[in-house]
């Protein structure tokens, strides 16, 4: 079948994605290094007809359009590599510590008990990925201050010790306050406080049946359902102005009329907001209906909060259904990475959604959490995906012209 030029274009310009995602599903080389200039190498091959050039467009551009930051997700070993510290640095302007800055990382247990207080301490981690962002230039979006998950179980306990029994709610109020006092105190005396732009400070509170996450959440169990207020109060109370409040939750599509319900008690006496914004994750399938998410965006936007996508990735396929990442689904994921990205666009550039930054987790499928479903801009060989072109709006490059017949 004659092949139209702008799917020979397409296959030119991702031929290295395809041809290297079929052999990285073979190969198990995920984490392998990337050379200086692998990143942003064009396809080498002499092309008849000879194609225009690839467009020389990056994600931070392309957002800033549009009044955005756009980030990713951040670990010590991109910064430590240079070739992920330039890509970073060449597409992004935002950065979200992976882990370094969770309250399992936060947190000195010997220093607490000696002090009768929790203790803050920043992990060297966290200082050099600080460091990092202040040397180019970056935005940080800290994440995260409460949450049930990946938060040492020693701090809810009487004497700091996990075999004693739970402290009450009184003592664990104190040390919640006391916790975020200092993480913002720290943050300001060591230098990094102008870094930071919007911080979460509650995460994956709620369940998609409208309750609350109650099941291994010692926040819930100690000082029961006011906790979250609790922690917009005090960070109300710590956190410069500068800084942007938000809750941060995944299964956002599923969660809408609780999200709305929940947020708008989170007001002082006088009724105003204790929250800035509204963090979606956005852990989307390929699979996912657009249309629903957008009903999502459209509902909770006319609270007159800001929202972000906080963690965007898109999964080949559905939930424990990823699909090979092939032409045919590289492509349907390039249209969804568009079709959302542009949905964005048309409602920020139209005042309808409070949007400043949207964060990926991450950039290449081989460091991704859901590496197995290919979710995200760049492969495993750090090519651009259609994916990438979906998100900076290249529609010629981002998969609308697959066709089946012309594989
Ligand atoms: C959640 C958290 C993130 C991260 C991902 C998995 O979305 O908010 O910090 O842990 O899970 O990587």
């Amino acid at each position: 079948m004659k092949k139209t030029i702008v799917l020979c274009l397409l296959i030119l310009s991702v031929i290295g994605v395809t041809a290297a995602c079929g052999k990285d599903t073979k190969n198990t080389t995920p984490t392998a290094t990337p050379t200086e200039a692998a990143p942003t190498e064009a396809p080498t091959e002499t092309p008849t007809p000879t194609p225009s050039p690839v467009p020389d467009v990056s994600l931070k551009d392309v957002f800033a359009a549009h009044g955005l930051k756009v980030g990713t997700c951040l670990t010590t070993t991109m910064t430590d590599n240079a070739a992920y510290s330039k890509l970073i640095t060449q597409q992004f302007t935002s950065v979200t510590m992976e882990n370094d800055m969770k309250p399992d990382y936060l947190f000195n247990q010997d220093k607490s008990k000696a002090a009768g207080d929790l203790v803050v301490e920043f992990n060297p981690n966290m200082n050099k990925m600080l460091d990092w962002a202040k040397e180019n230039g970056m935005a940080v979006r800290g994440h995260t201050l409460v949450w049930y998950s990946q938060t040492p179980q020693w701090i809810f306990h009487e004497d700091f010790d996990e075999a004693k029994p739970f402290v009450t709610r009184e003592v664990m109020l104190k040390r919640m306050e006391s916790y975020i006092k200092q993480v913002f105190e720290k943050l300001k005396e060591e230098g990094y406080i102008d870094l930071i732009y919007a911080y979460d400070v509650v995460n994956e509170a709620w369940m998609e049946d409208g309750s609350m996450r109650s099941a291994m959440n010692p926040w819930y169990s100690v000082i029961g359902e006011d906790y979250i207020w609790q922690a917009f109060y005090f960070a109300n109370k710590y956190a410069p102005a500068s800084i942007d409040l938000y809750y941060n939750d995944y299964n956002e599509q599923y969660k809408t009329d609780t999200l709305e319900k929940f947020v708008k008690t989170l007001v002082d006496e006088n009724g105003n907001y204790l929250i800035d914004g509204i963090g979606f994750q956005a852990h989307l399938y390929t699979q996912d209906s657009l249309t629903d998410y957008f009903k999502t965006v459209d509902q909770l936007s006319k609270l007159g909060l800001k929202i972000q996508l906080t963690e965007l990735d898109i999964c080949l396929g559905k939930y424990q259904m990823p699909k090979q990442p092939n032409a045919k689904n590289l492509a349907a994921q390039g249209v969804f990475y568009y079709d959302l990205i542009n949905g964005l666009f048309e409602r920020i550039d139209a005042g309808t959604l409070k949007m400043d930054a949207l964060t990926f987790w991450g950039f290449a499928d081989g460091m991704s959490w859901r590496k197995g479903y290919s979710p995200l801009l760049f492969n495993q060989n750090y090519q651009k995906k259609p994916a990438f072109w979906g998100a900076v709006q290249v529609r010629d490059l981002a998969g609308f012209d697959y066709k089946e017949e012309d594989k």
